[in-house]
């Protein structure tokens, strides 16, 4: 391997300019050459490459978003956008890929390397925790961050208004962000996708809930059931006429910022295993830390969901717990 072609893509998070620093410098120090491909795959399509070296990483491990650009692609998902995308890169003598993403990200990656057996290596790259394969991945600790950030000011006005809030998060098929967020805040009620509670649950908790308590806080994660926070809003407002009832939609902030430093050391250390996997020869993995160890894992494996009601039914209990 001379030359490795990096990119992000999918939906940011803070973080990924740490893995493509680490990706960069990585390379350089193992003599490699690596070239960024802007846009993530509209870019292999597109053959939108820039050389890259040292400094073109310099000072970016602080910023929130991603110098590459990124995209969800739809050509990619094709035959044809893929050729295109091999024609480009064995033209500009790109002999590898790290890919820094999700779900979406690796399941192209999955179908590209097998079609020409080309050498990939993903790393974990999206707010949503939601990869097998590692414990944590780039850019969801300063997520939940930002979310207990956000809840806690939400708290203050809550408290004096005496009001109940639903805080809607993302994870669009995870409920992760809302569940260790909602420990963090002090959540009344968490729900996410895995635990399917539903409406009549949550209307059940707040009538046998503590009356003294002046606020409360129900997160939830935006792929749950009850259908977003505003559905959530209007049942409870249907069903507690008396209570002050205010819905607040998270969104987009959720997802940049400067990254923390959890997210800034893991993205540091998978960037480089993921440039020396690559020169073990290693292909259609991706790098994740479990248990402070390095681990690679098929891109097949690591797009199934995890279920957070099988690897959490104690968190989901300690919410529970605390919430009373
Ligand atoms: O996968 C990351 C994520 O932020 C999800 O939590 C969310 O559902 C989705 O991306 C939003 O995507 P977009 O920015 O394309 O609206």
């Amino acid at each position: 391997i001379q030359n490795i072609g990096v990119l992000t893509s999918g939906g940011d998070s803070p973080g990924m300019n740490a893995a493509i620093r680490a990706v960069v410098r990585g390379s350089l120090y193992y003599k490699l050459k690596v070239t960024g491909v802007l846009r993530g795959y509209d870019g292999l399509i597109n053959a939108d490459f820039i050389p890259m070296d040292g400094k073109s990483v310099a000072n970016i491990i602080q910023r929130g978003g991603t110098i590459l650009k990124t995209a969800r692609c739809d050509d990619f998902r094709s035959k044809e956008g893929r050729a295109k995308a091999y024609k480009n890169l064995v033209e500009s003598n790109i002999d590898a890929l790290v890919v820094i993403g999700g779900d979406g990200t690796f399941t192209g990656a999955d179908v590209f390397s097998q079609e020409y057996d080309f050498p990939i290596i993903g790393l974990p790259g999206t707010i949503d925790n939601d990869l097998e394969g590692t414990d944590l991945t780039i850019g969801y600790d300063t997520a939940i961050n930002t979310v207990v950030n956000a809840v806690d000011k939400i708290r203050d006005t809550a408290e004096s208004h005496d009001r109940l809030f639903i805080v809607e998060v993302m994870g669009r098929d995870s409920g992760m962000i809302a569940l260790r967020s909602g420990i963090g805040v002090g959540a009344e009620a968490i729900l996410i996708p895995e635990a399917k509670t539903g409406i009549e649950d949550l209307i059940h908790r707040v009538e046998h809930g503590r009356k003294d308590k002046a606020s409360k806080i129900i997160v939830v994660a935006e792929g749950d059931e009850a259908g977003g926070a505003y559905n959530v809003g209007e049942a409870l407002k249907a069903n507690f006429p008396h209570h002050d009832i205010r819905v607040s939609v998270l969104g987009h902030i959720q997802r940049g910022g400067s990254p923390s430093c959890a997210d800034r050391v893991l993205a540091s250390r998978l960037g480089v295993a993921a440039v020396e996997a690559l020169l073990e020869g290693k292909s259609k993995v991706m790098v994740g830390q479990i248990n402070k160890e390095i681990v690679f894992t098929p891109f097949s494996k690591a797009i199934k969901h995890i279920d957070a009601t099988q690897v959490t039914p104690a968190w989901l209990k300690l919410a529970e717990i605390l919430s009373l």
